[in-house]
């Protein structure tokens, strides 16, 4: 089984409709969009599905996570807590870029009362195209991975 196509998607009632068109964008691009929902607009805690998705992503079944609520930030803070997690919430490309580029990020978060839907597909393309530069952040990383113990 390989995960290299599979993106986790998740998010709670706040961005329920934007995450559905990012799962939608993604396999438009050749991904295999894992959306774990959840589809029912009630509300539902944040943390239990930036969880989720982040446990797809640390067991290897998914490459990337996407994962968005109202801010991005609470979603976000729920999914560095799983072990191996690195995930940012960005609200413009070139963070999203950079995030790949020398943070190595496996996840990112994204605030649907934050961004739009265009700049979110952006913002969405420009993580996804990035690649990791290694060399003197792969020190800084591993210096990341070194706190979770
Ligand atoms: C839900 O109202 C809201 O708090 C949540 O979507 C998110 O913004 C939290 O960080």
């Amino acid at each position: 089984m390989t995960a290299s196509n599979r993106i986790a998607l998740s998010s709670d009632h706040a961005a329920i409709q934007l995450r559905q068109i990012i799962a939608a964008h993604v396999a438009t691009k050749g991904w295999v969009a894992v959306d774990i929902g959840p589809k029912a607009p009630e509300s539902t805690p944040y943390p239990k599905h930036g969880e989720a998705a982040a446990r797809l992503v640390a067991s290897g079944d998914c490459r990337f996570g996407i994962i968005l609520c109202g801010t991005g930030q609470g979603i976000m803070m729920a999914a560095n807590k799983v072990k191996g997690i690195r995930c940012g919430v960005c609200a413009d490309t070139f963070s999203a870029g950079m995030i790949r580029q020398h943070n190595d990020a496996n996840m990112l978060a994204i605030g649907a009362r934050v961004v739009g839907e265009g700049l979110a597909l952006d913002i969405v393309d420009a993580f996804l195209t990035a690649e990791f530069e290694g060399g003197r952040h792969a020190m800084r990383v591993e210096m990341i991975r070194a706190l979770e113990g």
